[in-house]
């Protein structure tokens, strides 16, 4: 996680979190052979505990072959997923991840009509709305493909993420410095990040299998 998301998400009750995740992280105070994300080095802080109520919500949503995979990945990993959640505070009980990237791409959609129309307001607000996307129901990781739950394959997960929102939050800031020219500028980082993901965690959309 780049310096870029410090300042972010102060409303956020998990803003402290995710620097605390981080600081356990770098500290590497991993504890071997705890239960899935319920190390006792998470349980210090009260954000924490919220965060990892939320974390063990989405695993009893799972089914138990990909609570499986997920119990199996190291504690680098889950750390860092819980970093990416800790980032945003709106989580949804019934929103697919399709439906969510949907509404992301509205919401990029409304940057650009910002940015195109030297409306910074429309340009920051809608900024800050897609790095804060919902999270679909059960998390990510239902969506990612049982192939895609590995230590390795995540490790990228959280750079993307950067790309994506951190990006979009400078973007934010940007505007509402009344500086268009320099928001403008991270149109393109903004959706490199998008391409790269769906590039790693996503196939082509709607494809049928009724075609040859
Ligand atoms: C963390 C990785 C990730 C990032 C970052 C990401 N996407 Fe996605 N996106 C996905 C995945 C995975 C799917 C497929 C979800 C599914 O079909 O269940 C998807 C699907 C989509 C779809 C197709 C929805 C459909 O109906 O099939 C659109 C549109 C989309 N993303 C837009 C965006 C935009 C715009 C951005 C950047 C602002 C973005 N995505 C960033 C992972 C990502």
């Amino acid at each position: 996680m780049s310096s870029q998301y410090k300042n972010v998400h102060k409303s956020s009750s998990f803003a402290p979190i995710m620097k605390k995740a981080r600081r356990t992280l770098i500290a590497g105070s991993l504890i071997v052979g705890c239960t899935l994300f319920s190390s006792s080095a998470f349980s210090a802080d009260a954000g924490m505990e919220e965060l990892k109520k939320v974390l063990e919500g989405q695993i009893a949503l799972m089914k138990p072959e990909l609570q499986e995979k997920v119990k199996g990945l190291s504690m680098d990993t889950k750390m860092q997923l819980m970093a990416i959640l800790a980032m945003h505070n709106r989580n949804s009980d019934k929103v697919t991840m399709r439906q969510v990237m949907t509404e992301v791409l509205s919401d990029f959609q409304s940057v650009l009509s910002g940015v195109m129309t030297d409306n910074p307001e429309q340009a920051s607000d809608s900024a800050r709305r897609l790095a804060n996307h919902r999270i679909p129901v059960g998390g990510l990781l239902p969506y990612l493909g049982m192939e895609n739950i590995t230590d390795e394959r995540l490790a990228i997960l959280s750079g993307i993420n950067d790309s994506v929102e951190g990006n979009a939050l400078k973007l934010a800031a940007a505007a509402e410095a009344g500086d268009m020219k320099t928001a403008s500028t991270f149109i393109g980082p903004i959706s490199s990040g998008c391409v790269a993901c769906h590039a790693v965690f996503r196939g082509q959309p709607g494809v049928s299998d009724l075609l040859k």
